[in-house]
């Protein structure tokens, strides 16, 4: 990760970054006054009068976003970057982060002057923006050099301000590209069994991170009541869900030569007021099972874990920041496979709990993983809130695009506090309705609950199944459909070509306000 810290005043950096603004625009004219942002150092005069010269000969609308660099070798520093920041808002520095991460000039040692008046969210969105925007995925044991990582040195008069607001950038950057690697990873190696290793593995590096002396933050945060005390992991086999009555997921899972887990991962701090389930959808590659997909529809499937990746992620973060909320993540994960012990359109599946569905489409998989895990959150964990991320239909991205999560929640003000959360994070929902006259649809005449009902409204239909495994947490319910937003065909501002670790800061900022 590239390396970002304080200095009061810096040397010895390859690139000063200057922040650029659309400043007012001026009565006489229409056109905007691009200005230069002062620092918190003294920037000499001579690049400042460079800088302010550069503006107009090359365009710079100061918008969020847009780096130009210009480069000269006999100056000291050889690069000026003028980096847009838009408003100035959180979301304008994430954009500035990202463009600077791409402009090249972190690969050495660069110089940002931020202004006087920049508060914590500055700091957390530049380098969200920066530890974002350069990641890159690399496959276990690949020979690729990692990029070197220059260093980042932020110019500010003091860090009181901004100490925290970095180091919850830094874990929510680092949870999001853990969960971005997972999802990015090819399915040949991500069995349900290996996801399950991935999880206790990065679950010990915490614990071991956190105790007193074992790592960069031991001092801080060790003892008793660290992270140590309150972090634990269980994994299920398929033995201990047959006897527990998880047949969704064994239903599923059947078909694979990597049978199934239900992972569980509980951040339970002592001064915790409140418990909250994360459930992520976990197939680790879909088929579509026996109702195959065809192969265009196939190819990108093994992205169709991106919601157990981004629960899991969410509780190591809120555990890395210490949050005082109790979170439990449940990822079932499962591989839903064609093979002579893949399981049947038409057949009826008991789920935990006991009751049963009728699925004549072995291709809507992911509801049925998911009700097990619905219904032994309820009965056994009985949370204040359930929350549940899922790439679970295509039609999320026919309804509303690319980068929208669809959610839906009868709670209104868990509706608004999670699409409050992800409009801050810069990670978008929108939120869509559970029309009760639709319930009919999931009626069936073998089972209690029709699973896959052809009737249109397939993210919706899916929602209403979902709903029925909620029972008295039915207004305490949130699900997000975020199949769509999962992934990016391109690099986008600070996301990465690839998996997009979707939900993971919504999660965390929304955690974070428990
Ligand atoms: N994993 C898919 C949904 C999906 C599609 C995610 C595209 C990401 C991109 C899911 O299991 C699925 O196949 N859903 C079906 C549901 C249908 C059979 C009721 C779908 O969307 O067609
Ligand atoms: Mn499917
Ligand atoms: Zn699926």
């Amino acid at each position: 990760m590239l390396d970002i810290g304080f200095v009061a005043e810096p040397v010895g950096f390859d690139a000063l970054v200057l922040p650029v603004h659309p400043g007012d625009r001026q009565a006489a004219s229409d056109a905007p006054a691009v200005e230069l942002l002062p620092g918190q150092f003294p920037v000499p005069d001579d690049l400042r009068a460079e800088a302010t010269a550069l503006l107009p000969a090359v365009e710079h609308s100061g918008a969020a976003g847009v780096a130009h660099v210009s480069v000269a070798p006999s100056r000291e520093p050889v690069r000026l970057v003028l980096v847009g920041v838009g408003d100035g808002d959180e979301a304008g520095w994430r954009a500035a982060g990202a463009a600077l991460a791409r402009s090249g000039a972190t690969e050495r040692t660069v110089a940002v002057a931020l202004p006087p008046d920049a508060g914590p969210a500055v700091v957390r969105g530049l380098a969200e923006g920066l530890w974002l925007a350069s990641y890159r995925f690399r496959l276990p044991g690949s020979d690729d050099a990692a990029p070197s990582g220059g260093r980042v040195m932020l110019a500010v008069a003091g860090t009181e301000a901004y100490v925290d607001a970095l180091r919850t950038a830094r874990v929510t950057a680092e949870m999001t590209c853990f969960a971005r690697d997972l999802t990015n990873m090819p399915s040949s190696v991500k069995s349900p069994a290996w996801f399950a290793d991935q999880v206790v593995t990065a679950a010990d590096r915490l614990i071991v991170a956190h105790q007193p002396g074992g790592g960069p933050d031991g001092e801080s945060a060790g003892g008793p009541d660290g992270v140590a005390g309150g972090l634990t992991v269980t994994v299920r086999e398929p033995a201990e869900l047959a006897a527990a009555g998880f047949g969704g997921i064994l239903a599923v899972g059947g078909g694979s030569a990597s049978p199934p887990r239900l992972v569980e991962l509980d951040w339970h701090p002592e001064d915790a007021r409140t418990h909250v389930v994360l459930v992520g959808k976990g197939i680790t590659f879909d088929t579509g099972g026996l109702s195959i997909k065809p192969r265009d529809a196939m190819k990108l499937m093994r992205k169709d874990m991106g919601g157990a990746a981004a629960v899991i992620a969410a509780a190591l973060g809120a555990a890395a920041l210490r949050l005082p909320v109790r979170v439990t993540a449940l990822a079932p994960l499962a591989e839903n496979m064609v093979s002579g012990s893949a399981f049947r359109p038409g057949d009826v599946i008991r789920h935990y709990g006991g009751r049963t569905s009728e699925s004549t489409n072995s291709d809507a998989e992911g509801r049925l993983v998911l009700a097990d895990a619905l219904a032994y959150a309820v009965d056994r964990l009985a949370p204040d809130v359930l929350i549940d991320l899922a790439t679970l239909t295509g039609a999320n991205a026919v309804a509303l695009g690319a980068r929208t999560g669809a959610l839906y929640s009868e709670n209104h003000e868990l509706a608004e506090s999670v699409l409050g959360a992800g409009a801050a994070a810069g990670e978008h929902a929108w939120r869509m309705p559970l029309p009760s006259d639709y319930v009919e649809y999931l009626a069936s005449e073998i089972a209690d609950l029709h699973s896959s009902p052809a009737k249109g409204a397939g993210s919706v239909i899916a929602a209403l199944y979902l709903r029925e495994f909620t029972g008295e947490l039915r207004d305490r319910w949130l699900h997000v459909d975020m199949s769509a937003p999962s992934w990016t065909s391109k690099d986008d501002a600070e996301l990465v070509k690839g998996a997009t670790g979707w939900g993971v800061r919504t999660l965390l900022r929304w955690l974070a306000d428990r």
